[in-house]
């Protein structure tokens, strides 16, 4: 099961180096979400299926607690590794089974995990969990688009495609649930209140060398690379050479990237 390799320790590593922290403006409309349904106080956000940690900081300064959770023990330990708020902690466990009292927390938040999950069995614990108009917000970003690249030779979209169509094979429904923005997800959220929020672009500058590493840290490549070792190194180098060809300079040169997110938001009734 592709999931299984979030329990590696190299590539919760490796996803501790290349994945991005959940942006401000995902926060910002999850907690005025939460402020419009729940209202204050905001007691204990708990973010699953937290990895190491990158979607569980920006919530800190928000509530009096925040628990990170995930089902792989090496992720919690990435996650421990980095410093961070006192108000935080994280703890290994399930999304379908969660050790919080009956009616205990605010918020439950989950970055780029919900499509891991079984949704019925975590719906189940989301409704038992939260405080009456706490919320739930589910969001995932796609692959990280190069910009500015108007007078490059190849357009590096075309190289990114190309490394994909490599990868079909590998697709599972997981990859899927995401390129569908999460539209079975949204019908399996059980709370009548529940909307879509989608369209959310950030911009950001890292070098090329963190977007071969983002690619590297995929599930789907990981799949390629455990079948065909040999190929999905060299596909991964052959598309690390292209695209240092085509943007010119060096494995550390800075690139724009637009990265679009999308976010389901549900409210658990009175
Ligand atoms: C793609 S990572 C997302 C990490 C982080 N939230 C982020 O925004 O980058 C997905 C995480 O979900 C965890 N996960 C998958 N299924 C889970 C489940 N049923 N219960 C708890 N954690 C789960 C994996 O171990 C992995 O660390």
């Amino acid at each position: 099961m592709a999931v299984l390799f979030f329990k590696e320790r190299s590539h919760a590593a490796m996803y501790r180096k290349s994945r991005l922290s959940s942006p401000s403006q995902v926060d910002e409309l999850v907690l005025n979400y939460l402020k419009a349904k729940k209202g204050k106080p905001f007691t204990l956000a708990v973010d699953i299926g937290c990895g190491s940690g990158q979607s569980t900081r920006g919530l800190a300064p928000y509530f009096e607690k925040v628990v990170g959770i995930d089902m792989s023990e090496a992720q919690i330990e990435e996650a421990k590794k980095v410093d961070g708020p006192d108000n935080i902690s994280y703890r290994q466990g399930l999304a379908e089974e969660l050790d919080f009292e009956d009616g205990s927390v605010d918020l439950i938040s989950v970055g780029a995990a919900a499509h891991w999950f079984d949704m019925e069995k975590f719906m189940k614990e989301a409704e038992r969990i939260l405080n009456p108009r706490g919320c739930v917000a589910l969001y995932c970003n796609e692959v990280p688009r190069i910009l500015g690249y108007d007078n490059c030779p190849e357009n590096p979209a075309r190289i990114v495609q190309e490394m994909f169509a490599l990868l079909k094979p590998y697709e599972n429904k997981e990859n899927k649930a995401v390129w569908t923005e999460y539209q079975e997800i949204f019908d399996a959220i059980t709370f009548p209140d529940k909307e879509r929020a989608e369209d959310i672009y950030i911009k950001l500058k890292k070098p090329i060398s963190w977007f071969i590493g983002y690619l590297n840290s995929s599930i789907l490549y990981k799949s390629y690379l455990k079948d065909d070792p040999e190929n999905a190194k060299a596909t991964l180098e052959k598309t690390e050479q292209r695209l240092l060809k085509t943007l010119g300079g060096s494995s550390e040169t800075i690139v724009e990237f637009s990265i679009k997110y999308f976010c389901l938001l549900a409210s658990k009734p009175e």
